[in-house]
């Protein structure tokens, strides 16, 4: 805080605090560094250029990707979800297909399927929670058919913090011959990420959520797939040839990237992910893990507070404190320095499911510790207190 007063920053879900060595990054690329990429023939705009590509091979290495060829960068998971579904979506599903979403998905892996489905004809289908709000495989496993053409899902809730078996849930979508999506948006900064092992087909994540900049994120799609999908976006970078009668497009990724990119805030999301490597997604998933089950146990103990989500969340808690708004209690927290997120999070299905109008939130992040969970129940008390 200017005052020099700690802050205790809860809402690392809804975008997390950077790390010097990303400013830094940004810093110098966007000064003594800077020139254009792909284009420029002289010096500093070919070291951009390598810069900007070794970064597309960073990506690929943190994700498990198979080639560089398979990272797209665009401006974030929304648009990652919305360039599949305009592309791929608009080529391969038709009138009666079907999209299987789950309840708790954000909005962002709900409105692009929904304008498809206007669009095409296809038919949308919901994945109930369990009782303990995760993505039921079960019922996932009923819900498909023959005519599912894809299956889009959180990896992680941005909500609840309920992890998929993501892997599981690729076995299922196959087993019919669907595609699996997965909104890595939770997940790319609390998790080690092996596109392999989870045997997706598609996989979005926004780099501000993980330690990086707005502005840019990232699509990941099996090579086959991304050669197969057309264009979304013309313009300068994603051709091959140019004439008036004719136009032939690059191959992917340059094929999705028109125009000049997001130098700097790739270079600097190459920053973040070096920060996180260096520390361990290991090593970061337990340590919110663990605050968010000390965290759980003290809402647990207080009167009146729901509880949502399952007990292994993974560093997110969404409850609701008996009688009071959660927009009230976010505003006296405020007072105290405590930065909670209160709403509906992007995701009023999962909000009309729990039967509440919005929840409160609290995300921990890389630097979250102990006293962030005392300042935030010193808070809760007194709303309490204020409240009666
Ligand atoms: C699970 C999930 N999906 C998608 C998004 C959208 O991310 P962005 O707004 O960075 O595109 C978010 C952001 O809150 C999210 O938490």
């Amino acid at each position: 805080m200017p005052d020099g007063a700690p802050w205790h920053y809860l809402d690392t879900a809804a975008t997390a605090q950077k790390p010097q060595a990303v400013i830094d990054a940004m810093t110098h690329a966007l000064g003594r560094d800077y020139a254009t990429v792909h284009r420029g023939v002289y010096s500093r705009s070919a070291q951009m250029t390598l810069a900007y590509e070794a970064a597309r091979k960073r990506v690929a290495d943190f994700i498990g990707a198979k080639s560089e060829n398979e990272v797209v960068f665009v401006r974030g998971a929304t648009e990652a979800i919305n360039l599949v579904a305009q592309t791929w979506g608009v080529t391969q599903i038709g009138p009666g297909d079907r999209i299987v979403l789950s309840t708790l998905e954000h909005h962002s892996n709900i409105v692009p399927w929904q304008m498809l489905a206007e669009r095409t004809g296809a038919q949308i289908d919901v994945c109930p929670l369990t009782e303990d709000h995760r993505i039921d495989l079960g019922a996932l496993e009923a819900l498909l058919t023959p005519r599912t053409r894809l299956v889009a899902l959180a990896h992680v809730s941005n909500v609840l913090g309920s992890v998929l078996d993501a892997r599981v849930a690729a076995d299922l979508a196959h087993s019919v011959g669907a595609k699996l999506l997965l909104d890595g948006c939770q997940a790319a900064p609390r998790m080690v990420l092996d596109m392999a092992a989870l045997d997706c087909d598609f996989y979005a994540f926004s780099g501000h959520k993980l330690y990086g900049p707005t502005g840019v994120g990232v699509l990941w799609a099996r090579e086959e797939i991304l050669d197969a999908m057309p264009p979304w976006q013309g313009g300068g970078s994603m051709i091959e040839r140019v004439t008036f009668e004719k136009t032939t497009y690059a191959p992917p990724p340059q094929r999705f990237e028109a125009g000049t990119p997001m130098i700097t805030e790739v270079i600097a999301l190459q920053a973040a992910i070096d920060y996180v490597d260096a520390l361990g997604p290991e090593a970061l998933f337990a340590h919110e893990a663990a605050l968010a089950t000390t965290l759980r146990g003290e809402l647990r103990n207080l009167n009146s507070v729901t509880l949502f989500g399952p007990e292994d969340s993974a560093g997110i808690v969404s409850f609701a404190l008996q009688g009071v708004h959660p927009h009230d209690l976010g505003t006296i927290l405020d007072e105290e320095n405590v930065a909670i997120r209160a709403g509906h999070h992007c995701a009023q299905p999962l909000m009309d499911h729990l039967s509440v109008p919005a929840t409160a939130r609290a995300s921990f992040g890389l630097y979250s510790d102990e006293s962030d969970i005392a300042a935030l129940l010193r808070g809760i008390e007194r709303t309490q207190r204020i409240f009666g």
